[in-house]
């Protein structure tokens, strides 16, 4: 099928109220019209996601926001007009258009222009608003590809439109600017450093306990426990934490940049991802899943270091290292 053809019929099935996986620069979406309560509602039972936990609405440009924000800040604009579209949410006061399925209840709601062309396109066609989630089962690693969203969800999505492979590979960058100072909720694909510039300002920790699913220590998860370690020029923590727990049994799998060095257990694999640490978060999640269906049980990994997306990338590193609950 040609890809108009496809995007035509992608729309199709939105307005009809079903679900479409489709994919952004960031991680693919599981997306329904923003404005049907009922399909709105069918994306938390199809990844099992608490339905207190707000959804993101995905817009065709920037000048929807002020159909979806009761208020648009001049912070807002600024951010708009330098990033979008791109892996940048805003979490703003919600207009009267917003109903409570996608904020969880909140009065506050999350927005972004998502820069992929198959997105923007079908964004453009439905001239309206998507509700989003990344498109993999509660708590599980997003999906980057296509493939993974089949994996994940399977028949719980009426279509999927394959886009190949996502550029940046980690989810976008939230910024709340529904209080006094604008506040970080999650670092994502674009660096906090830019969004200060832009703003002239620091962005400071969230004020309270935000509903927010990507906030939970155990988020972003692998099948695979998680140890992670620092890391040191000749990997020696790397080496030894990998003989040790290969010691006890277990199989293990080493994720690294590609420049340090390992000394592998016997029955070992290694995942080397590139040293950049744009490079590594775009391969991340894909590895990841390798390394589950790879059968191994432990992973030790060290982060790359840097600003940019060192820090999305060490932020997800934490939390699929977190104790399981
Ligand atoms: O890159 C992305 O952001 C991807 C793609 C598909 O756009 N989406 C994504 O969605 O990561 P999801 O649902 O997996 O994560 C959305 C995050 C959650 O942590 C959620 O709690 C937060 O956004 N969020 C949504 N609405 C919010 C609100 N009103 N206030 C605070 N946080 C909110
Ligand atoms: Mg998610």
């Amino acid at each position: 099928m040609a890809k108009g053809d496809e995007v035509a019929l992608a729309v199709q099935v939105l307005r009809e109220g079903g679900l479409v996986a489709l994919p952004t620069e960031t991680v693919y979406g599981l997306a329904a019209d923003a404005t049907n309560e009922l399909a709105v509602r069918r994306i938390f039972a199809a990844k099992g996601r608490p339905q207190t936990h707000p959804l993101i609405v995905h817009l065709p440009g920037k000048e929807a926001l002020t159909r979806f924000a009761a208020h648009v800040p001049e912070r807002a604009v600024r951010l708009a007009e330098a990033f979008w579209p791109g892996p940048l949410t805003l979490v703003l006061k919600k207009s009267a258009l917003v109903s409570d399925a996608v904020t969880g209840g909140q009065d506050t709601v999350a927005l972004r222009v998502p820069a992929h062309p198959l997105a923007q396109a079908v964004l453009r066609e439905l001239g309206g608003g998507l509700a989003a989630p990344s498109a993999n089962r509660f708590g599980h690693v997003s999906p980057t590809t296509a493939q993974h969203v089949i994996e994940d969800l399977g028949d719980e999505v009426d279509y999927v439109l394959d886009g190949g492979r996502c550029e940046v590979g980690v989810e976008s960058t939230i910024v709340d600017l529904s209080g006094e100072h604008p506040a970080l909720l999650r670092p994502g694909g674009l660096p906090v450093e830019e969004i200060e510039r832009v703003l002239g300002e620091k962005l400071v920790a969230p004020a309270s306990a935000v509903r927010a699913p990507g906030l939970l220590p155990s988020h972003y998860a692998p099948r695979a426990g998680l140890v992670l370690v620092e890391r040191d020029a000749e990997g020696k923590q790397l080496s030894e934490t990998a003989a040790r727990l290969a010691a006890q049994g277990r199989r293990v799998a080493v994720l690294a940049p590609g420049n340090v060095q390992v000394a592998l257990p016997v029955n070992g694999r290694s995942f080397m991802l590139p040293e950049d640490p744009a490079g590594f978060a775009r391969e991340l999640y894909a590895t990841l899943r390798e390394i589950d269906a790879a059968g191994c049980d432990v992973i030790v990994a060290a982060p790359p270091e840097g600003a940019g997306l060192g820090v999305a990338v060490r932020d997800r590193l934490r939390r699929a290292a977190a104790p399981r609950t």
